[in-house]
């Protein structure tokens, strides 16, 4: 069983992946993950964002190992990170460089300590739409850009990172134009992907209706 989260930053997908993880025995690939590496990456050999062959490069010669060991980094889940991460996924060579190692990982899933997995949960922006369109089951999880760097923003304060709710909503509505706007695999839901509003509905209220559509799937 394969299953795509997509949708903008802070809209609940990484929640709802993991719950759904837990509950099925699901692995779980973050994709944003791989553009975070390469960004990070890049800002860590001192490339400027815009050496589009210098990402290329780093993107050809990414390992998962390598990805794990750039997660270590602070900066890889920062606001700096994300940004970078947004700039160096817009191009389309960098994207194709990554696409296999994020497709591979359905063929033989597996959880963090190596264990085999029954199915594959993947979260992202176009998981659903280019990743695998081929997916037995696709959500798209959105909320308003004002809910999302609200959460955005208590995460940081949670963290112990300094920062202030405009920034991080300005941060969010920038984030949301280039990854909507880019020519290659924009943010959009896939045509056969389940629509879920996280504004007004909590993460449970949203695992549970996401679980009532995988049980049905599950059963035909
Ligand atoms: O989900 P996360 O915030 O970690 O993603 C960081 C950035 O990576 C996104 O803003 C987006 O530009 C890019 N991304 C993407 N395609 C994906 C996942 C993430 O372009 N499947």
């Amino acid at each position: 069983m394969i299953i795509t989260i997509d949708g903008p930053a802070a809209a609940g997908k990484g929640t709802l992946a993991s719950n759904l993880s837990k509950k099925y025995g699901y692995a779980y690939f973050d994709t944003g993950m791989v553009y975070r590496a390469v960004g990070l990456e890049m800002h860590l050999l001192g490339k400027d964002l815009s050496d589009k062959e210098a990402a290329l490069s780093i993107a050809q010669n990414l390992t998962f190992e390598h990805m794990h060991e750039l997660a270590q980094n602070p900066d890889f889940r920062s606001a700096l990170g994300g940004k970078n991460a947004s700039i160096v996924s817009a191009y389309p060579e960098v994207r194709a460089a990554l696409l296999k190692m994020q497709q591979d990982f359905a063929l033989h899933p597996v959880f963090a300590d190596g264990t085999p997995a029954k199915g594959v949960i993947y979260d992202g922006r176009d998981t659903g739409t280019v990743v695998c369109p081929h997916a037995d089951v696709k959500f798209f999880i959105t909320a308003s850009a004002e809910v999302r760097a609200e959460r955005r923003y208590k995460e940081f304060l949670q963290k112990g990172i300094s920062t202030n709710y405009d920034e991080v909503l300005a941060d969010v509505k920038a984030r949301d134009e280039r990854d909507s706007n880019r020519a290659t695999a924009p943010m959009k839901p896939a045509v056969d992907a389940i629509i879920f509003d996280t504004s007004s509905l909590s993460i449970q209220d949203v695992t549970e209706k996401a679980c009532e559509v995988i049980d049905e799937k599950q059963k035909n």
